[in-house]
């Protein structure tokens, strides 16, 4: 059924030992965050016992070899998005802070035409994204006097893309938009996004959040000129994230947050900056947590991307069919695998996902409920909130056979 040896995989993974409430832990909660393997944990660990020092400061040996690490990293990362330069990886705290930084370059008095935005001038995004690629754009364009634009969705949870020329125009500086949504599992088509971008002049900004951690992802062939993703999800550590640009494009954008390290020289009437990523990176940075990153990647390729997708789409067919045999059921989002990722929203009528998650709960199985930081897409469906279960490579089906025994019970308990 699948190349991944999933057994083998789950045993890299200490805390699937776990037992929740007097059952085994059933985690169906990757797209929130993922578990981390034991290479992950130890490389943090080893980094903390054997290196630790400042990045990019000390002369000393600990500091040349935790720079050499933090470094290595970023040429680990680039090499597994395929950037042509680790100098196109800017680190940040996580998606969000990437795609702040990418916002914060759009001002009205920007001496690049790309990034000079004012009245007029309109961004685009769509009903599908994650609040952290709505509420940027939204005080963007309240700053600016900008207009913030967004394509729709048909009723099976795909991008609505027939208004496409009357969204996408000559006015159109920027579109940001979701690679695979963190709610509906949908994978959205990139290239038809991204050519009529070119044909206006638009930059393309895609939210890999989700994408970045299931599927391969090479930045280059998507044509984009920047990449959101963040490690916690993709067997990280949290506190770090990666913002890819096309150099010349980073090269002509201001600093982000100003402070040491991302400056040439300082004087006390101005101050001159590094090339990226240094420009951008003010401060210490996440080091340990870079590290981490580095050896989750290694673990990624390991296994390898291709495998790992393959092996969560017949997950995600398992789960879809199983879910959908239970009366009550609704799922919101694409009920077919294609073009689609291993997150499955659903709603069991007459019951709040509240309480289907604290039944789930009670059984060991760990979903997320709420509106999973996309509230316009909840609203676009009816629903104030869904149940969601989200998979990865050390997901089973006989994870999903007791999440759908679990809602079997919630169905009974609310009968
Ligand atoms: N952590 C957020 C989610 O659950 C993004 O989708």
């Amino acid at each position: 059924m699948n190349a991944l040896d999933v057994e083998s995989i789950r045993k890299d993974f200490p805390i699937l030992d776990r037992q929740i409430n007097g059952n085994p832990l059933v985690y169906l909660d990757s797209g929130n965050t993922s578990q981390k393997p034991r290479q992950v944990i130890d490389a943090v660990r080893e980094h903390y016992e054997r290196h630790n020092a400042n990045v990019a400061r000390s002369v000393h040996t600990l500091g040349t070899e935790s720079t050499e690490a933090f470094e290595g990293a970023r040429e680990k990362i680039a090499a597994f998005v395929g950037a042509p330069a680790a100098a196109e990886i800017v680190f940040t705290k996580n998606s969000t802070e990437a795609i702040n930084l990418v916002a914060h370059a759009f001002t009205p008095v920007s001496d690049d035409p790309r990034f000079r935005l004012g009245p007029g001038d309109e961004i685009v995004v769509t009903e599908m994204e994650h609040h952290s690629n709505i509420v940027p754009w939204q005080l963007l364009a309240q700053r600016t006097g900008a207009t913030l634009k967004w394509f729709g969705m048909t009723d099976e949870g795909r991008l609505d893309l027939s208004r496409i020329d009357e969204l996408i125009t000559e006015r159109t500086k920027l579109v940001s938009f979701v690679h695979y949504s963190n709610i509906l599992g949908t994978i959205n088509p990139v290239d038809v996004i991204v050519a009529k971008a070119r044909q206006v002049g638009a930059l393309v900004l895609l939210d890999g959040s989700q994408s970045v951690p299931h599927l391969p992802v090479d930045v280059t062939a998507l044509g984009v000129d920047f990449v959101a993703f963040t490690g916690h999800k993709m067997l990280g550590p949290t506190g770090i994230g990666a913002l890819w640009g096309k150099f010349e494009l980073l090269d002509a954008m201001p600093p982000f947050l100003g402070g040491g390290s991302m400056i040439e020289t300082v004087s006390m009437t101005g101050t001159t900056f590094m090339p990226p990523p240094a420009r951008f990176e003010a401060g210490t940075p996440p080091i340990a947590q870079a590290v981490g990153l580095g050896a989750a990647v290694d673990y990624l390729t390991a296994v390898g991307m291709p495998a790992i997708e393959a092996y969560e789409k017949t997950v995600t067919a398992y789960a879809l069919d199983a879910l959908q045999s239970v009366p009550g059921v609704r799922i919101i989002g694409p009920t077919s695998t294609v073009d689609r990722g291993a997150t499955v929203s659903f709603t069991v009528e007459g019951v709040h996902p509240h309480d289907v998650g604290q039944i789930l709960d009670d059984e060991g199985v760990q979903v997320r409920v709420g509106h999973h930081c996309a509230r316009p897409t909840c609203v676009r469906f009816g629903v104030p909130a869904t149940t969601r279960a989200s998979f990865y490579l050390y997901t089973t089906t006989d994870e999903i056979d007791a999440l759908v025994r679990g809602v079997e019970r919630v169905r009974k308990v609310f009968a």
